[in-house]
């Protein structure tokens, strides 16, 4: 599996919601439970034999990662790789610095600020039966207007509206995405949003139009930890699952 499958994981970006947390350290340092955050998703890819990582970083701290990650071996992996994302440009920006280091396999991006308890492995063996495209993870939430939202009809989702003030469902797109190499020139052809950033959900909205976008529900517990709401709520979700000490 690990042939043809890399990882990557997303940490850019300042963590401004965070503040003053952020200010001496980059968010995905901090810690969740007794780990720092940026453990878990790497942990996630090692445990689902993903052991060729990319970690796309950014802001004043970059350095600490090499600090607390040096190859990635302590964590499972066999090559931990480091990239830099040069202002906010946003996850799909990000992604598309990965073109290189992916070279034509497909891929599973986490994004380094969320933190889920259930396995990828089930999810990551459907999307590899699929001849292309892409999967997403969605999970029901009370708050969807926090997130990517997807508009479901039976097993297809129709449409996916970022941050929406109504939400036409309850399903948040998760920070866990499987692409194929299309991926790439997708995100060459997105503008801007109104945050100024490559939106993911305006290139997962062009594999819905082509017609290659599954998904699955996540099991166990997600939440993103960018705010100080969901980040006390990642350290009492981990807290509360000792197989993820
Ligand atoms: C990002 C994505 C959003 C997704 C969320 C998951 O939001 O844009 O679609 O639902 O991650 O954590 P952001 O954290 O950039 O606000």
């Amino acid at each position: 599996m690990s042939a043809s499958i890399k990882g990557v994981v997303l940490a850019g970006g300042l963590g401004t919601r965070l503040s003053p947390l952020t200010k001496v350290t980059n968010k995905h340092l901090l810690p969740v439970y007794k780990k720092p955050m940026i453990y878990y998703p790497l942990e996630k890819l090692a445990a689902a034999g993903i052991r060729e990582v990319m970690l796309v970083t950014g802001g004043p701290f970059a350095g600490d990662f090499l600090k607390l990650l040096g190859n990635g071996r302590q964590l499972g992996l066999r090559d931990l790789h480091y990239t830099y994302q040069e202002g906010e440009g946003g996850i799909a920006e990000a992604l598309g610095l990965c073109e290189h280091f992916v070279e034509g396999d497909r891929m599973c991006v986490i994004l380094g600020d969320n933190i889920f308890s259930g396995d990828i492995r089930p999810g990551l063996s459907r999307f590899l039966e699929q001849k292309s495209g892409a999967k997403l993870f969605l999970r029901e939430v009370p708050d969807p207007q926090r997130f990517g939202v997807a508009e479901l009809k039976g097993d297809r989702i129709l449409r996916i509206e970022e941050k929406p003030k109504k939400p036409k469902s309850k399903y948040a797109v998760t920070g866990i995405y499987m692409y194929d190499r299309e991926v790439f020139a997708a995100i060459r052809t997105v503008k801007p949003s109104g945050r100024g950033e490559l939106e993911i959900t305006d290139v997962n909205n062009i594999y819905i139009r082509k017609g290659t976008l599954t998904y699955d529900i996540l099991n166990g517990f997600w939440t993103d930890a960018g705010t100080f709401d969901s980040l006390l709520r990642a350290t009492n979700l981990v807290h509360e699952t000792p197989e993820m000490h």
